[in-house]
């Protein structure tokens, strides 16, 4: 499955969480469409949990290191999430509908929206200092 365009930051590791990341999220609800499978549903929250912290981890690593104006704007949208995750899978230890029906309503479009409207603006910026850099070390 590839990355929709319109949610490319045009940072390959970035794209390439994100894809990782929409694709779960597609198994998971393809999976549900299929039959409720309630050890996809716990593996996917887990899994979800894990790597969006690997992936946050990163993102922050490059704003620290490039100096990146929204830093903290960002960091507290990221925070929202986790807490989100957090009392998601507090609450839903175990398959249901309407859990189901959260993730792929409520935590798919929240990464969706992230990446328009925070994502793409930090990879462009990502972009541009690493270019700057790129014809630095050419001088
Ligand atoms: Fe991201
Ligand atoms: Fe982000």
């Amino acid at each position: 499955m590839g990355l929709d365009k319109k949610y490319e930051t045009g940072i390959l590791w970035q794209d390439t969480q994100h894809r990782q990341l929409i694709d779960l999220m597609e198994k998971l609800s393809d999976s549900n469409a299929r039959e409720a499978d309630p050890k996809m549903f716990t593996y996917t929250t887990a899994f979800l949990a894990m790597y969006v912290t690997h992936h946050f981890n990163l993102e922050e690593q490059y704003m620290k290191t490039y100096g990146y104006p929204d830093l903290e704007f960002h960091l507290k949208e990221h925070h929202k999430y986790i807490d989100m995750i957090k009392a998601f899978r507090k609450d839903h230890t175990r398959f249901s509908m309407e859990g189901a029906l959260f993730l792929e309503q409520s935590i798919l479009k929240w990464i969706l929206d992230h990446i328009m409207e925070n994502d793409q603006k930090l990879g462009a910026f990502i972009g541009k200092e690493e270019k700057k850099r790129l014809l630095a070390k050419k001088d």
